[in-house]
């Protein structure tokens, strides 16, 4: 597939997940960890996140200090103040000249945008959940790891993790 962004630009997905994979629950995360959130707000901050409709509707308002891109299919959907495109290619046309546009969820616009990414920011939550949304199939032998740290749980943080980052063979 051509890439139907700048040479110059690098697309990051970011993504927690369960050894299992689980991604989410009942339209929510399945757990509660503040260090992840610090790190996506640390990460993320002054560039276009692009998300699917039910992600938007899930965080529930525009993040502040960066440009939100919804993807739908309705034609008529309206948010203010983001940036509303129906495909994956108009959401990083949507990123203009942004150097590092991050890819934020959920599974149906990351399983539309892995074969663009280029570096993968993995929370790896390390403990087993239920849930109804999972991390697309990742083909990791494509991937070479480049950093992994761990943390144990606290008060503010349920489950041991790991803060992992991946790019593109
Ligand atoms: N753990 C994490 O890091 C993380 C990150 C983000 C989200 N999540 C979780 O993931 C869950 C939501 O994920 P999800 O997969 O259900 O929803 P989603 O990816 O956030 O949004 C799905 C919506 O995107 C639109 N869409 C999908 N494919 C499209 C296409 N080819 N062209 C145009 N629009 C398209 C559709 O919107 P319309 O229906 O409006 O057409 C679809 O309903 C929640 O539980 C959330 O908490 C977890």
């Amino acid at each position: 597939m051509k890439k139907p962004k700048n040479a110059n630009q690098k697309l990051t997905m970011i993504v927690a997940a369960s050894e299992n994979d689980v991604i989410g629950v009942d339209g929510d995360l399945p757990w509660r960890l503040s260090s992840d959130l610090k790190r996506f707000k640390k990460l993320t901050m002054g560039h276009h996140i692009i998300m699917g409709r039910k992600t938007y509707e899930s965080i529930g308002r525009l993040l502040p200090g960066r440009t939100t891109v919804i993807v739908t299919r309705q034609k008529s959907f309206d948010a203010p103040g983001a940036k509303v495109v129906h495909s994956i290619e108009s959401a990083l046309e949507a990123c203009g000249d942004d150097a590092n546009p991050f890819v934020i969820g959920g599974a149906a616009i990351y399983g539309l945008a892995t074969p663009l990414v280029d570096e993968i920011q993995l929370t790896r939550v390390h403990v087993e959940v239920q849930g109804d949304t999972y991390l697309p199939q990742i083909d990791w032998e494509q991937w070479e790891s480049v950093s992994c740290e761990r943390f144990k749980p606290d008060g503010k943080n349920d489950f041991a993790y790991s803060f992992e980052v991946h790019q593109r063979r």
